[in-house]
């Protein structure tokens, strides 16, 4: 296939031949940022010059009503405008196969039509399939790809068969327990990428770079200089149409078991050996989620809140309460916010509190994690007037606003000693000039190449399942902890304040 990019610098970043099959192909995930990234791949130049992406799902559409869909998707949703000659060479990759993911000879089907496509040369890609439909469909595709021949083993052919497994993976540990054990019947460890798309956001990935290429900051990351770190994934959205699962899930399993505790592994790890091997950075990640001091019956309510919007007001418009949404059970006890104190229990961190914030319909879309370091052990500057000292705080903004900032104290300038703090402030816009890629690009394309770095392996799933058990457990038994209402457009329950007090911190005014 001729790619109007070949002959650019990034020819070289391109991945080997790849045929892609998406499986729940009409679903909003496809449409919303599947499609978006691939297009914008295709745009940077960054696909394998043969490629293949072939939607599956039980709607019957042709080839070209699936082409026309997924234009429109991509006009609605990617970063980048549509531009007629990416769009043409891009579409012409595009495929579409009707299929019952539980039919066998509908993967026979599945597995032909990639014969056909290829030219016969399908002995030519590596495999990638992409698992965004309901997990009750998981298993079904994985035998039935294994049963069609469409899952090489990696012991006779060096070409890669990978499923990207979306999330939910499980909804405790018993179900991603049995999940792993399911797919791993049919497919070798080495071949599951379960995706948390965190992983793949610029400002993730920049942790990493932050912490392991910047020297100073190593010898302060412990429990010696940090006094306590937080953590805030905040939404101002509310259940909109995904009320019926998120209903069934609760904001501890939606956001907290994965991307939160994702983020919290990367910022709290040891240095890994290298980035060559997935599994150097992953071994140090799981390390931190096994340290994680667990819940116990008594200290559970000092050490969570969870609350539940009601009406109020998001940027001057009025919202409904959660148990107002359609799809919602009036008397729901789900939880949208939740605000835990979590500690690591290792030589580094034991001590230091991290708290832990994530909510639905607060005033506003903002992931930060910040830093307070300790404050200076003596102060020169006592008796005279001075309030406005203020330790250290290094603060991450994942989004929406990019960036880093430190804060330290400055003299202002004038004939009296005085002192005030100030914000040395990096943003990607200012420093790049360029919109961040989407998290699924960069992860789509890892998966191309093998590189499983930054998808997440079988034992962090089941660890950050097992932490949580003890909690989810306690706050599905009835009656046991309250939920707290807290009004849309505010900053979650009051409550949550306390869970700082005994230290006396305060939550981040974001
Ligand atoms: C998803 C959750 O995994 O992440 C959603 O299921 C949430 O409830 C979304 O809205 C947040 O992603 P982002 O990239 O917008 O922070």
């Amino acid at each position: 296939m001729d790619n109007p990019f070949e002959e650019g610098e990034n020819r070289l970043l391109r991945p080997p031949s790849t045929a892609m099959v998406i499986f729940g192909a009409t679903g909003d995930l496809t449409q919303r940022k599947l499609l978006p990234a691939l297009y914008n791949l295709a745009y940077d130049g960054f696909l394998p010059t043969d490629f293949i992406v072939m939607g599956a799902s039980r709607t019957k559409l042709s080839d070209e009503a699936f082409r026309e869909r997924s234009r429109e998707s991509v006009e609605a949703h990617s970063r980048r405008p549509v531009e007629e000659k990416v769009w043409q060479d891009f579409a012409k990759r595009i495929f579409y196969q009707p299929l019952d993911a539980t039919k066998k000879s509908d993967f026979e089907v599945l597995r032909d039509r990639l014969e056909d496509i290829s030219l016969g040369g399908i002995e030519n890609f590596h495999f990638l399939f992409y698992l965004a439909t309901s997990p009750s469909f998981f298993g079904h595709i994985a035998a039935n790809l294994k049963s069609v021949d469409l899952v090489i083993d990696p012991e006779l052919d060096e070409r890669r068969t990978i499923l990207i497994v979306e999330k939910p993976f499980g909804n405790d540990l018993e179900s991603a327990a049995e999940l792993n054990k399911t797919l791993q019947s049919h497919l070798d460890e080495k071949q599951i990428y379960r995706i948390d798309h965190y992983l793949g956001k610029e400002t993730v990935q920049n942790i990493l770079v932050f912490r392991f290429s910047n020297g100073i900051f190593e010898p302060l990351w412990n429990r010696r200089y940090v006094d306590h770190i937080q953590i805030s994934v905040c939404e101002s959205i509310g259940v909109g149409s995904r009320a019926k699962y998120f209903d069934q899930t609760g904001i501890l399993r939606d956001i907290i078991q994965n991307h939160l505790l994702q983020v919290l592994s990367l910022l709290c790890i040891e240095p890994p050996n290298s980035l060559s091997d997935p599994d150097s950075i992953r071994d140090e990640k799981v390390k931190v989620l096994r340290a994680l001091k667990r819940f116990s019956l008594s200290d559970i309510s000092e050490r969570t809140v969870r609350g539940q919007y009601t009406s109020g007001f998001i940027s001057g418009d009025p919202v409904i309460g959660y148990r107002q949404e359609s799809n919602i059970d009036s008397g729901s006890q789900t939880e949208t916010f939740a605000a835990l104190t979590l500690e690591i229990e290792n030589w580094r961190w034991a001590g230091v509190p991290i708290y832990v914030r994530a909510g639905k319909r607060l005033p506003k879309r903002i992931t930060e994690i910040s830093v307070s370091f300790k404050p200076v052990p003596h102060s020169l500057f006592r008796g005279r007037d001075m309030p406005n000292i203020l330790p250290n705080l290094l603060t991450i903004q994942i989004q929406p606003r990019e960036g880093i900032s430190f804060r330290v104290n400055s003299k202002p300038p004038g004939p009296r000693m005085r002192a005030n703090p100030v914000v040395m402030d990096f943003l990607y816009n200012d420093s790049y000039g360029v919109r961040s890629p989407e998290a699924y690009e960069r992860l789509l394309l890892d998966a191309m190449k093998g590189d499983a770095t930054l998808f997440t392996r079988n034992d962090e799933i089941e660890e950050s399942w097992s932490f949580l058990e003890p909690l989810l457990n306690h706050w599905s038994a009835d009656e046991e902890q309250q939920v707290f209402p807290y009004e849309a457009g505010s900053w979650g329950p009051s409550k949550a304040s306390e869970l700082l007090a005994p230290l006396g911190h305060r939550w981040r005014r974001l």
